[in-house]
């Protein structure tokens, strides 16, 4: 279905035509005075350039005959040149009946199949999820399924960190503590044992052990190196380790993201893109573009017209080791071999632009890539707490992912269950939903660029604009549909059809449930899921609006009555289809 702003541009455009103007000049948006009128056209002010006549004057010339348009209600000009347009109610309502008939509410398929792949999660192994790895989860979540649903092939990639030095701390941690284990007998080659000598419970003690044994004592950070060094090339036993953590890592991991309702299509790893590199490095010097710097293999990617400074992309190290850069490039090799795709969306701390920046130079200059294959950084800012600065725990430390999420759910387990009987299971089950959307939403509402301040009390609060908010609103509308239809069991809401809206609260949420495809198309096309999060907030707060005005349970006119069942209806779908795509799932009651 077209969207509804694209249909009156195409009436409006007509009209500009038919007044032997370009038709370029027929846009038609959303008024930005909801009180004046509900489409808004302002191309006769460019037009006036171009004509050299008063704006006004071809305002006035297209609105006289725009009125005459069977969809069109009314009218009107205003100075200096726009054009108001208000809609025939029986057009407004037309199109929302096709809506509910159509496919996905008529929103267009824009993706055509195009391969995207989302690169989100990226976790290292071995290391606990923590507040860091909440955004890009979630975001990266949305973003796909979003393209999903606009009909792209969406990849979403973990890219697993399973290639650095955490590995080879890990192992020397082990060979201090168990020397006798059999992966550190240099003269054993037979097999290895198929389960792993740790658990995860261990595997997340020894990492920051390990870790800040290193920063203090430089002998065991040496030890760390040279065993990262030794698993990276083939060392039997230390190969062997790096699979038991591999294992017992991923499938910790599994658990966790499918805790949060983010799955992925790929668990790659950085270890994945290993191969590629020595034939990587091979052509880029051979192609002229690696020359050596310093003893390091580097690739300039600073154009002329930089403002600033963009240092060179290093290949390898003057020591002989790869670095991140490498593997990313690598990894851009190995996902156009394996996938071939359009794009490739990274979503990854916005501190890590400036390596993202080098890494896409050097890709397309170097022809990695094709030019028409699209590198996007979506780069995310910090979720501070109340005092506006990074997320932590109550003693200042790192804030486990799983202890912020039961922070959350605890906060509204407490308002699920305040004055009321519930049976426990329920009351969990919903705390963990609208737990989770309390963090979602409260993420997604914000452009990603920006950093945002995450207040447990605010948005866990069903009212504002807030996850709760929004999931209330669908739980109403469910227990609204639940209730007539215990009166009226053989009422079905698909079978009604909408009559003309019969107030004005009514016709503002019909306005608003025409927006969906626009909104839609425009999250995605702009990388801002937030702008759903603004539509659902809008969408809710209009059909809360209509529904205090109504008692619509109660409602004796029957045509009346059904008309505004399909419209809750149709809402509610719109509602959970939004928040579906935005990762959050909805409870029956709240
Ligand atoms: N593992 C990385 C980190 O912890 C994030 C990976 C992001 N993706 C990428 N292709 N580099 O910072």
């Amino acid at each position: 279905m077209k969207k509804l702003t694209e249909i009156i541009t195409n009436i409006v455009e007509g009209v500009f035509a038919q007044c032997n103007y370009s038709p370029k000049y027929g846009l038609v948006t959303l008024s930005n005075r909801p009180d004046l009128c509900q489409f808004q056209c302002n191309g006769a002010l460019a037009a006036a350039k171009e004509y050299k006549r008063a704006p006004i004057a071809i305002a006035t010339e297209i609105a006289s005959l725009l009125k005459n348009h069977p969809d069109i209600k009314e009218v009107s000009c205003a100075m200096p040149g726009f054009i108001n347009i208000t809609l025939e109610d029986q057009f407004i309502v037309g199109y929302i009946n096709n809506m509910i008939t159509a496919d996905k509410f008529g929103c267009e398929e824009i993706g055509d199949n195009k391969t995207i792949i989302v690169d989100y999660g990226g976790p290292n192994v071995a290391k606990p999820l923590h507040v860091g790895h909440l955004r890009t989860a979630i975001i990266g979540e949305s973003i796909k399924r979003i393209g999903k649903f606009l009909g792209y092939k969406m990849l979403g990639d973990i890219h697993l960190g399973d290639w650095g030095l955490q590995i080879g701390l890990i192992i020397a941690e082990f060979k201090h503590r168990s020397p006798d284990l059999i992966y550190f007998d240099e003269s054993y080659n037979g097999d290895y044992p198929v389960e792993a000598p740790f658990n995860i419970t261990e595997l997340e003690e020894i990492y920051p052990a390990a870790s800040s044994y290193a920063k203090s004592n430089p002998d065991f950070m040496e030890e760390a190196k040279q065993s990262t060094f030794l698993f990276q090339n083939g060392h039997r036993g230390y190969v062997a380790l790096w699979k038991h953590i591999l294992n017992v890592s991923i499938n910790d991991l599994k658990k966790n993201y499918a805790n949060l309702n983010v799955y992925f299509d790929l668990w790659k790893k950085e270890s994945d893109a290993q191969p590629y590199i020595p034939k990587m490095i091979e052509d880029l010097k051979n192609k002229g573009f690696a020359y050596l710097s310093d003893g390091a293999l580097v690739v300039d990617v600073k154009d002329d017209s930089d403002t600033k400074d963009i240092p060179p992309c290093i290949l390898v190290k003057s020591d002989g080791a790869t670095l991140y850069s490498t593997t990313d490039l690598a990894t851009i090799i190995e996902r156009t071999e394996l996938y071939n795709p359009d794009e490739i969306i990274y979503i990854v701390d916005k501190r890590q632009e400036l390596h993202f920046e080098q890494v896409f130079r050097c890709a397309k200059k170097t022809n990695l890539i094709s030019p028409n294959t699209k590198l996007t950084f979506l780069g995310f800012g910090t979720m501070n707490g109340k005092d506006g600065k990074p997320f932590k725990t109550r003693d200042g430390g790192v804030m486990r992912l799983e202890h912020l999420i039961k922070e959350v759910s605890d906060k509204v387990y407490q308002r699920v269950t305040e004055n009321r009987e519930i049976p426990q299971e329920e009351a969990k089950e919903i705390s963990r939903k609208v737990g989770l959307a309390t963090l979602k939403y409260s993420d997604l509402s914000n452009q990603i660029s920006k950093d945002y301040m995450f207040d447990v009390d605010r948005f866990t609060s069903a009212e504002g604009n807030t996850g709760p908010y929004i999931i209330y609103t669908v739980v109403r509308i469910n227990s609204i549909l639940n209730k007539i239809s215990k009166v009226k069991p053989w009422y079905k809401a698909e079978a009604a059809s909408g009559q003309l809206p019969y107030s004005e609260n009514e016709r503002s949420l019909m306005l608003k449930i025409t927006q969906f495809s626009e909104v839609i198309v425009n999250s995605f096309v702009d990388y801002s899921p937030h702008k759903i999060c603004q539509f659902i907030y809008e969408l809710s707060n209009d059909f809360n609006r209509f529904y205090q005005e109504n008692k619509i349970i109660s409602e004796q006119n029957p045509t009346k009555q059904n008309s505004w069942i399909s419209l809750i209806s149709l809402s509610r779908d719109i509602l959970v289809t939004c928040l579906d795509l935005i990762g959050i799932e909805v409870p029956n009651r709240m």
